[in-house]
């Protein structure tokens, strides 16, 4: 398949570009698109064989359900039923934004969407692209990020072009993404809310809105293989990079000596990268590749640049990485959430 790669300004939005993405969705093609998340692969969520041509380009295995894209609140009432007010106070805060709310779902979104569960998980993304081409494919778009399944997720037009090119219709390129995590995912689809996968958005963030939300255990709480997440997508081993990842835990000074140590040793035909802060960038003069993640009070920087920083160590052939630690107050828990995957939990503490 050729995939056709275009361009446009988030701001200056090409309409054409944007027709000819909207009528591909709307005949059963798939569309990679930004949001301001991460880049995500669409297709008419309404359509059974679009969701699974969606899992085919990704190679994602099909208990794995995707989330519905809206771009006004009202299409909410055809997809999702027993709406609760928690759901309608948090889309009044936090939508158009990096908010997913999971629903129980109606009889016109397909089990191949849903992964056969009998919810619905609802984003209204506020990339203005991405609402554009909602509307122009028919308001609703199943859209998973847009990588191969396993790898980090994409947050340039580039980033999906490695991954998908030849496996899908169409690309749209908009830049960079502006937060690059995904979503925060919440549950309301039963009577106590739940947090499925820590975002932007978060607990604290989501308590001021409408008071208390646990936390799913399988995924917030310690590694333990017997229970099972609630969103069927953070039981795999995402965003991996090819080589081993360690975090390496500790006081800075301790954290920085085992790095150096370890990145000192040369060893024939094995390339090693640093994950550091921007104060600690001038202390691994071993390592093959020292990326600078940012300060660590510009915590919205280092959550924007982390899979980015994954796919350099790829591109790069890196075997081993070290990565310190960056547990800041905000976005901390997601940052930190996705790099422990990304590690498959080996975390060093020193
Ligand atoms: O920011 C985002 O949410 C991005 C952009 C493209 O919008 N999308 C995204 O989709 O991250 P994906 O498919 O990579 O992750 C969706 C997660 C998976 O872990 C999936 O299992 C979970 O949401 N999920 C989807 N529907 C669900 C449902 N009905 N119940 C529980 N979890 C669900
Ligand atoms: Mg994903």
């Amino acid at each position: 398949m050729n995939t056709i790669y275009k361009k446009t300004d988030a701001d200056n939005i090409d309409r054409k570009v944007i027709e000819e993405a909207g009528r591909i969705i709307r005949s059963g093609g798939l569309v990679a698109f930004p949001t301001e998340t991460v880049y995500g692969l669409g297709g008419d969520a309404l359509s059974p064989s679009s969701s699974e041509k969606i899992y085919k380009a990704k190679g994602r295995p099909s208990d794995n359900p995707l989330i519905v894209h809206i771009a006004e609140f009202d299409s909410i009432y055809r997809i999702a039923s027993d709406i609760p007010p928690a759901a309608e106070e948090l889309a009044k805060k936090y939508w158009p934004g990096p908010l997913t709310i999971i629903l129980k779902k109606t009889l016109i979104v397909p089990d191949e969407t849903t992964g056969g569960l009998q919810t619905v998980a609802v984003r209204f993304p506020s990339h203005p692209v991405a609402r554009e081409l909602i509307k122009a494919s028919g308001g609703y778009i199943a859209a998973p990020s847009a990588n191969i399944s396993g790898k980090p997720s994409p947050t340039t037009g580039q980033h999906v072009l490695v991954d998908m090119d030849g496996r899908i219709d169409m690309i749209i390129d908009s830049g960079p993404c502006e937060i690059g995590l995904e979503s925060t995912i919440i549950d309301l689809s039963t009577d106590v809310p739940m947090m499925l996968r820590p975002g932007y958005v978060n607990e604290k963030m989501l308590e001021e809105v409408i008071g208390s939300v646990e936390k799913d255990p399988a995924v917030f709480g310690d590694v333990n293989e017997d229970i099972k997440p609630k969103a069927p997508g953070m039981k795999y081993r995402h965003y991996a990079p090819k080589g081993t990842l360690a975090i390496v835990s500790g006081d800075t000074q301790n954290v920085v000596s085992y790095i150096r140590k370890k990145t000192d040793i040369k060893t024939e035909g094995k390339k090693t990268a640093v994950l550091a802060c921007t104060e600690n960038v001038g202390m691994y003069p071993g390592a093959d590749l020292v990326i600078d993640i940012g300060d660590t009070d510009n915590e919205e920087k280092i959550a924007s640049g982390l899979y980015d920083s994954l796919r350099r160590c790829d591109a790069e052939n890196i075997d081993e990485i070290y990565s310190e630690e960056f547990d800041t107050p905000k976005l901390g828990q997601a940052i930190m959430n996705r790099l422990i995957k990304a590690a498959g939990h080996n975390i060093i503490k020193v």
